[in-house]
């Protein structure tokens, strides 16, 4: 049994790692999230009271940071401001949680010598042309894109300074798109779905041929648990699920599922300097750990998706008018 402390535990995949780790082990965990308009704290409601408790707080705060790390054995940072389109709007806060807020744990890590585990992006590695047989490894020169991207590769670049300059005990992980439940509304899938349950038609950005290498948030979290229990430290894995899809094919699928035609969905103004390809190699993963994804079939995975939004309307409705006015804003 830990004590783990999950930064970023009231968002999309923290939570998922959250729920993931209860079911799966006996560790108890603290969350610390600031509750952004990312987090939600129904995205922990049901889990036992003795195992999980939520700490809102920032990540930059060093005396918060400090007390805490004091009474943990191991840290999986997730926190971080995480959408491309947030980014190239106001990146400010992304320099602020993912730069600023990185260096103070690891500082933190340094002085009480804990364990730390950082979760990170395939996007730090930029993008791949749609023809290209190449997947990302881990040997990958990093080429980040976006605000988002340059700041999660440069928290990413400070893990490692700080394993060696300063022994730090930290492991790195970039994993690929996640789909599943508890996902904001901002992101693709979640934003389609919901579009189609308040018969919005979907919006595909461009000609939506970029690809995506969907991976379920709660195989992510398996990768996780795995790297944690026997990662080396300083290393550094890469995580996928073989998952490539272009957007086109993701909305007709919604579609599709959702019982409506394929084709009635709207093409919308491009991102500006939109990623064409990421594709993972995880070989490394599967290999030297000896981990393996469970949810192997995308269509199952997304009709549960499809499910889970339409059974819990009221975690995702108050943030939905506001997300489609900014993006409307955009002509998106
Ligand atoms: P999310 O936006 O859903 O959740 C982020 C969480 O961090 C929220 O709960 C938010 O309140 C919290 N947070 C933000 N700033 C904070 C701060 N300063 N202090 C404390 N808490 C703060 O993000 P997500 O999609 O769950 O991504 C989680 C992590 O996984 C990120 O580091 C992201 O870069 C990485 N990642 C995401 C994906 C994906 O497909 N979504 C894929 C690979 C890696
Ligand atoms: O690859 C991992 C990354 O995946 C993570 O690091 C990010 O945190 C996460 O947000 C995600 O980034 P993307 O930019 O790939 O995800 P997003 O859901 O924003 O978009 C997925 C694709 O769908 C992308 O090609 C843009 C497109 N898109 C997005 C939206 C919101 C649309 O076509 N229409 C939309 O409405």
């Amino acid at each position: 049994m830990a004590r783990l402390l999950v930064t970023g535990g009231a968002g999309f995949i923290g939570s998922n790692f959250v729920h993931h780790v209860v079911e799966h082990t006996d560790h108890t965990v603290t969350v610390l999230d600031k509750l952004t308009y990312a987090g939600n704290e129904s995205s922990l409601a049901g889990l036992p009271e003795d195992r999980v408790r939520l700490v809102k707080g920032d990540i930059a705060d060093a005396d918060l940071v400090d007390t805490l790390f004091a009474d943990t054995d191991a840290v999986v940072h997730y926190a971080a401001e995480s959408h491309n389109d947030n980014s190239l709007n106001d990146p400010r806060p992304f320099l602020d949680t993912n730069i600023v807020g990185t260096y103070t744990l690891l500082e933190a890590a340094r002085k009480h010598g804990t364990r730390f585990h950082h979760i990170s992006t395939d996007e730090v590695y930029g993008d791949l042309e749609l023809d290209d047989p190449a997947r990302f490894t881990e040997n990958t020169p990093y080429n980040p894109s976006s605000p988002y991207s340059s700041t999660k590769a440069g928290s990413d670049l400070l893990v490692r300074a700080w394993v060696r300059s300063f022994g730090v005990q930290a492991t790195i992980s970039n994993c690929s798109n996640n789909y599943g439940p508890y996902q904001h509304v901002e992101k693709f899938i979640p934003r389609q779905i919901t579009n189609v349950i308040r018969g919005i038609r979907p919006k595909l950005y461009g000609a939506g041929e970029n690809v995506r290498d969907w991976i379920h948030a709660d195989d992510h979290s398996s990768a996780v648990l795995t790297i944690l229990d026997k990662g080396q430290i300083g290393e550094t894995y890469l995580i996928g699920a073989d998952g490539e899809k272009d957007n086109k094919t993701v909305v007709e699928l919604i579609l599709t599922l959702m019982g409506e035609s394929p084709d009635a969905y709207d093409h919308v103004t491009d991102r500006p300097g939109h990623d064409m390809r990421y594709a993972i190699d995880s070989t490394k993963l599967r290999t030297e750990l000896g981990w393996a994804p469970q949810y192997r079939d995308f269509d199952a995975g997304l009709a549960a998706t499809i499910d889970w939004y339409k059974a819990n309307e009221a975690w995702w409705a108050p943030a939905k008018d506001g997300v489609e006015a900014f993006y409307a804003s955009k002509g998106q």
